[in-house]
């Protein structure tokens, strides 16, 4: 019986990659299966298990891994060998938790679904080696739950490692134990924020945590809890078989930042997928490897790195996708991810279906989020339907504004505002066409004062 299922497709063929410059996708196979423990371990994986437990103390793990300066691929892009060194850990504290964030919710992402379906013993192997060098004792993949068939890869796995001696006591004769479980999540965006992650791992609401203190000092159950992406934990094995010195150079002149990126593109282009590049490449050489837009489109604008980042324009496909470079144009690397959009395409519809994603996944806690978010959504509605009122694209601005970084406890608005706040900058001419211009006798209704509309038209 065939069976038809979607798969997260990786444009290079396995002879176009090496484990020197495809460190996170060489070991895929080419007809997309999951790659077996005994098929990866006949490509020498968990050797790098062997290598460093026992012969390497944590301290040295963490050295290379900050030389290296894996930035975080959940989208922050904070250096995961800095963040391992500031974990609490010592002979007269707990051993804490590692925490693989596999939640990705994120609007028109997909690249950690590729690991996780095709690869997971590559994360299994990674996050034994992240475990040692931060003194953790158990580790946490929490997975969206929809992946399901990245569920049944990782259980298959994890069982596969636990049988063979790469997860429990005495890891590889090392004295190191450690172990892995699988936690599939319920389906709320807010479980990626890692400190939502955590309350919700405890079986509690998954509202982020006020920080200080952060997980690495007080995380899972209060014990010291290091949170990292599937992605960034994934370029570990290679750093410390190769060093650091490597990782830098796989992007060349580039970029500033070292390694590769698993950068994909989705959109209206002839072929949405994923490929492992330099850290850096430019947007327009994923659009060329996408083959171009569809027939009859012209990219109008694109997000970088998924929902929560601002557009930019065709001018700007020429910016080399990295951390800095991006921030930079006004936007975030975030998932580097690439959503084109065409010409054809509404930006008050296409800005009013993610503020509606953003609003019905605010945890509640904070004001500007809870309330003003269904707010701009109320207003995004009024302007697709052309019955706007002069000043909502001044309140839509002043909203984003009160959402910006630094007034809500966490970067869930923050994020919500940038397509919000970078649509209305380059495209304000079609927000203003859903201004509705009345004949001199029709009475205006009054802008609503609230989210629901307290004042004005109840309907709005
Ligand atoms: C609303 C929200 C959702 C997030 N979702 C994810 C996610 O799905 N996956 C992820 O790795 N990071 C996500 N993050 C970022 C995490 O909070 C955290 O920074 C990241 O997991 C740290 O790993 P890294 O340093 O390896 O990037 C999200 C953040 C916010 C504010
Ligand atoms: S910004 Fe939104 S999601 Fe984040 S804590 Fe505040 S209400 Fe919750």
């Amino acid at each position: 019986m065939t069976v038809n299922r979607y798969r997260c497709q990786l444009h290079h063929s396995a002879h176009e990659r090496r484990l020197e410059t495809h460190p996170l996708t060489w070991w895929l196979r080419d007809d997309g299966e999951c790659v077996g423990l005994g098929e990866y371990v006949a490509k020498d994986g968990y050797a790098v298990v062997r290598q460093v437990l026992g012969h390497q103390g944590p301290d040295e793990v963490i050295e290379t891994l900050k030389a290296a300066n894996i930035r975080g691929r959940g989208g922050g892009g904070f250096s995961a060998g800095v963040k391992w060194s500031l974990t609490l850990k010592g002979e007269n504290l707990p051993r804490g938790y590692l925490l693989c964030n596999a939640d990705e919710m994120e609007p028109g992402t997909f690249k950690d679904r590729l690991l996780l379906e095709q690869v997971p013993h590559l994360l299994l192997e990674s996050m034994i080696l992240g475990g040692y060098a931060n003194d953790s004792f158990y580790g946490y993949i929490f997975l969206r739950g929809e992946y399901v068939e990245a569920a049944r890869a990782i259980s298959r796995a994890i069982e596969e490692a636990r049988a063979a001696g790469w997860l429990g006591r005495d890891i590889a004769g090392s004295g190191f134990d450690f172990d892995i479980a699988l936690h599939t999540g319920a389906g709320r965006y807010i479980c990626g924020e890692e400190t939502a992650l955590i309350n919700s791992l405890e079986g509690q609401r998954a509202n982020p945590r006020a920080k200080p203190p952060f997980p690495g000092q007080s995380g899972a159950w209060g014990k010291p809890s290091v949170v990292n992406n599937v992605e960034t934990l994934c370029n570990v094995p290679a750093v410390l078989r190769f060093g650091a010195d490597w990782y830098q150079q796989l992007s060349g002149e580039r970029s500033d930042d070292g390694g590769t990126k698993l950068y994909g593109v989705s959109g209206k282009v002839r072929r949405t997928g994923l490929w492992e590049l330099p850290m850096g490449t430019p947007a327009g050489e994923l659009l060329d490897r996408a083959g171009g837009m569809h027939d009859g489109c012209t990219l109008k604008t694109w997000l970088p790195g998924g929902g929560s980042t601002g557009f930019l324009l065709p001018e700007h496909l020429d910016l080399a996708l990295d951390f800095n470079t991006v921030a930079q144009a006004g936007s975030r690397l975030g998932t580097g991810i690439l959503t084109l959009v065409a010409d054809d395409q509404s930006m008050v519809s296409l800005v009013r279906n993610l503020e509606e994603f953003f609003a019905r996944e605010s945890c509640g806690w904070c004001t500007p989020c809870r309330d003003g978010l269904p707010w701009a959504v109320k207003l995004l509605r009024a302007l697709e339907r052309g019955e706007g009122i002069p000043g909502d694209i001044e309140l839509l601005e002043e909203l984003a504004e009160d959402q910006g970084p630094g007034k809500t406890f966490c970067a869930h608005a923050p994020g919500a505002a940038m397509p919000l706040a970078s649509a209305i900058e380059y495209f304000r001419d079609e927000f203003e066409r859903g201004i509705a211009h009345p004949g001199k006798d029709d009475v205006m209704p009054e802008r609503p004062l609230s989210a629901n509309g307290e004042r004005g038209d109840a309907e709005r």
